[in-house]
């Protein structure tokens, strides 16, 4: 099966240009780490010359946390969205549509200073958000539907890798030296400009989803030529069969509202691990380091913060590429369950490294080591796999909505933990990562005993294997017959 393992020009364009959506969605993760406080500054300065008094250090923190977090409130309205788009407008078009908000978005940012307006700020932020919640859906959908099974998982982990480069991008502009400063920092905000320009130069030019044409469509003649191009052959006929078997199959069930989702029990199953999945990757704590890292190694007596943070972008950068070289081979599964047990086991280190740091000067290189390698272990399985294994979990009819719920399951985890952090590390003090480690380990134990493997097998399978489960009225696997699944049809 050798055209099934072939990376064409075509493909990799296609892939490579919705990535610049993740980039964005990345981006706006770490953007407002490194410039905290001058951006702080900025909104002091426009309260005292509003108000004629400074701003109050509690209203100063609450400015501060909406700014951060309504990024992602944002993101929760907009991945609720993408089942609206992606029915009517298809794929590639949803993508190109969305860049209408980039552009608000950076306006709205770009110029807030000259208008003295930290509101502004906060609605570019929101916009953004909206944006990036649409791209978590669109992009990993996208690359899933064009990629051959034999790469789905190693394609569907450059949307992490677009996201963990636009955050290494930003952590390096956020510097004081390059826009990270008083006059700079507007631009550093509506810099997403760029990105937004590239990607709909580019976009026009790659192919739409052939399961779109296809399944929704109905039309077999362009489904086929665009698999022809992305396959670089042109016998694409067990590509087209498995497409028509899935179609087949959708004529029972066409497109499925969020409703029908949560009623029907055939999707009961995949629903429950696709939401787990994504709550495991928010609320292992992850955005607590690409939030508030610079406060983080602030307090852990790290010297230069800044630069241990941009440590950890590039920590981040290097582990998804490990994962994207592996997670073929290995499986989506137990990539899984060492990343969430090395996360676990990086939080207890951390935990350490805070408690003893008053007693031990040395401890703040404990807590780098810490964080860097919570950060490594975040890459291997739980940052990339939740993204793309939604669409492989479901089949073209429920998959828009399932995408829906999960991301917005994502978000709103992303919101909680962005805006809770600073206050339960009030509470807690160095003890905040020890509720991260019970977290992670709970979802361990569910990845153990709920989450099949998908590598190496076609959608029409996977969801075959779910309908089966809800036949025998969600008989259980063993956990050795979860690991098995599509083991033998990757060979
Ligand atoms: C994942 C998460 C995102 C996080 C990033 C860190 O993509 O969805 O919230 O910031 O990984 O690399």
């Amino acid at each position: 099966m050798d055209s099934g393992k072939q990376i064409t020009f075509p493909l990799m364009m296609s892939v490579g240009t919705a990535v610049l959506g993740s980039l964005q969605f990345g981006y706006n993760t770490g953007v407002i780490n490194a410039p905290q406080k001058i951006i702080e500054k900025f909104i002091n300065e426009t309260w005292s010359e509003r108000y004629q008094e400074p701003i109050s250090k509690s209203s100063l923190t609450a400015v501060w946390s909406i700014a951060v977090s309504i990024f992602s409130v944002g993101g929760i309205f907009g991945s609720f969205s993408v089942g609206l788009f992606l029915n009517r407008f298809g794929r590639r078009n949803s993508m190109l549509m969305a860049n209408v908000l980039a552009f608000i978005a950076a306006i709205l940012m770009g110029f807030s200073k000259m208008a003295s307006s930290w509101e502004m700020l906060i609605a570019g932020r929101f916009v953004v958000g909206l944006y990036s919640g649409l791209s978590t859906g669109f992009v990993p959908i996208y690359v899933g539907e064009v990629s051959p099974t034999a790469l789905r998982g190693a394609l569907g982990t450059l949307h992490q890798l677009g996201i963990v480069l636009g955050i290494l991008i930003a952590q390096v502009f956020g510097m004081e030296s390059i826009m990270g400063n008083d006059d700079l920092w507007p631009l550093l905000l509506g810099f997403i400009v760029i990105p937004a320009v590239a990607q709909c130069i580019l976009l026009p030019f790659c192919p739409k989803s052939p399961r779109f044409l296809l399944i929704n469509k109905n039309e077999e003649n362009k489904a086929k030529n665009v698999l022809k191009k992305l396959r670089g052959t042109s016998d694409v006929s067990s590509d087209m069969q498995e497409m028509k078997e899935e179609s087949r199959q959708m004529m029972r069930e066409k497109k499925v509202t969020i409703p029908e989702l949560f009623r029907s029990p055939l999707y009961r199953q995949p629903l429950l691990v696709a939401v787990i999945l994504q709550l495991s990757q928010q609320l292992s704590g992850i955005n607590a380091i690409f939030y508030y890292s610079t406060r983080i190694f602030e307090k852990a007596g790290v010297e230069q913060p800044v630069y241990a943070t941009i440590g950890a972008g590039v920590v981040n950068t290097a582990f998804t590429v490990v994962s994207l070289f592996v997670v073929e081979r290995q499986g989506r599964r137990s990539l899984h369950l060492l990343g969430l047990l090395g996360m676990a086991g990086s939080a207890i280190l951390m935990t350490i490294a805070l408690a003893l740091l008053d007693q031990l000067k040395w401890m703040s290189y404990l807590s780098i080591v810490a964080i860097f390698s919570f950060v490594a272990f975040f890459e291997i399985g739980p940052g990339p796999i939740p993204w793309f294994i939604v669409a492989e979990l479901f089949s073209q009819g429920p998959r828009p909505s399932a995408m829906a719920v999960a991301g917005f399951s994502n978000w709103t985890a992303n919101f909680i933990v962005g805006m809770a952090f600073q206050y339960v590390e009030e509470l807690c003090g160095p003890y905040v990562f020890v509720i991260f480690t019970v977290l992670l380990l709970s979802f361990f134990v569910f990845t153990y005993f709920k989450v099949p493997e998908t590598k190496g097998r076609t959608f029409d399978e996977i969801s075959a294997g779910f309908r089966q489960t809800a036949a025998t009225g969600g008989e259980k696997h063993s956990p050795e017959e979860l690991n098995s699944l599509g083991a033998d049809s990757q060979l």
